[in-house]
C-alpha cells in the first residue's frame, strides 16, 4: 500500500535500508552496488530501489532528503506501514575536532540536537540518544575492514546549516561534539520509540577547524562508506 510520500508496494521495500540524503547518491549505490534491482519510489525525486548485494543480499537504498522533517517523513513511513527493521544513515558531516580529516568517517554512537524534536516527541531538547551496542560494533568492524579511518562519538544534529554565529559550533567543539549534520537525531528517536535499529555513518566533507572542503574528486572517494553501509545491512538481511 503507497504511503502520502512513498509509492511502494509492501512487498518491495526490504527490512533493511540504506539511507541517503541525496537522491542521485542512492540512485548511483543502486546502479554501483546492486543487481537485479527494482525502482520502488519516485516520489518528488525521492529514489528508491531495492536489490540485490554481491553477497546477494537484499537491501532496499532510499532518499531522505534533507533536515531532520524530511527524514522523519520518510523514516516514520517505513518503519510504520513497510515494516523495516535496520535502517543505515550514509551522509556528510562538518567536523569540530583537529584530528577529524575529511573523508574520515563518524560513527554516530550518540546524539543530541539544537532543535525542538525532542520537545515534539516528549523528551527533554538537552537529552543525548544513543545507538545500540551491537551496530556500532558491526559498523566498527565493517570500517576497519575495509580500511577506512573512522570515529566514534558523540554528533550534532543541527537545523541550520548557515549559522548566524560563525563561533556557534565552537561550544559544541569543547564539550567534544566530533562533527555536526543535520538528520541524525530524528532518524533516532523514531528508532527508540519504534524498537528498530539505525545508525548513522557519515564522511567528513568539510571541517570547521582546518577550513577545508572537499572536491569533487574526493566526493567520488565517498564509495567507501557506500560499501560499510552495505556490510553493515548485511548482517541483518
Ligand atoms: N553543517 C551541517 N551539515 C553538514 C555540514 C555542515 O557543515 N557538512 C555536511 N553536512
Amino acid at each position: 500500500m503507497p504511503t502520502a510520500h512513498i509509492q511502494a508496494a509492501k512487498e518491495d521495500v526490504a527490512p533493511v535500508v540504506l539511507f541517503f540524503g541525496d537522491p542521485i547518491r542512492s540512485r548511483n549505490a543502486a546502479t554501483r552496488y546492486l543487481h537485479d534491482v527494482k525502482e520502488i519510489n519516485t516520489v518528488r525525486c525521492a529514489y528508491g530501489y531495492t536489490g540485490y548485494t554481491d553477497n546477494n543480499k537484499r537491501i532496499t537504498i532510499m532518499t531522505h532528503g534533507m533536515g531532520q522533517p524530511s527524514l522523519g517523513i520518510y523514516a516514520y513511513e517505513l518503519i510504520k506501514f513497510y515494516d523495516v527493521k535496520v535502517i543505515v544513515r550514509a551522509g556528510t558531516c562538518g567536523g569540530y575536532q583537529p584530528e577529524l580529516n575529511l573523508l574520515d568517517l563518524v560513527i554516530a554512537s550518540e546524539v543530541i540536537t539544537d532543535s525542538n524534536w525532542p520537545k515534539l516527541h516528549g523528551l527533554d531538547n538537552d537529552v543525548i540518544l544513543k545507538a545500540d551496542e551491537d551496530i556500532v560494533n558491526i559498523a566498527k568492524e565493517a570500517a576497519d575492514e575495509l580500511g577506512v579511518n573512522h570515529h566514534e562519538g558523540k554528533i550534532l544534529t543541527s537545523d541550520v546549516f548557515y549559522d548566524q554565529d560563525p563561533n556557534e559550533w565552537k561550544k559544541y567543539q569543547k564539550q567534544g561534539v566530533l562533527s555536526v549534520e543535520m538528520e541524525t537525531f530524528a532518524l533516532y528517536q523514531l528508532a527508540q520509540e519504534h524498537h528498530i535499529k539505525a545508525i548513522s555513518i557519515v564522511s567528513v566533507s568539510d571541517s570547521f577547524v582546518h577550513h577545508q572542503e572537499m572536491t569533487h574528486e574526493q566526493r567520488s572517494q565517498l564509495t567507501k562508506m557506500v560499501q560499510v553501509g552495505i556490510k553493515i545491512l548485511e548482517k541483518y538481511a
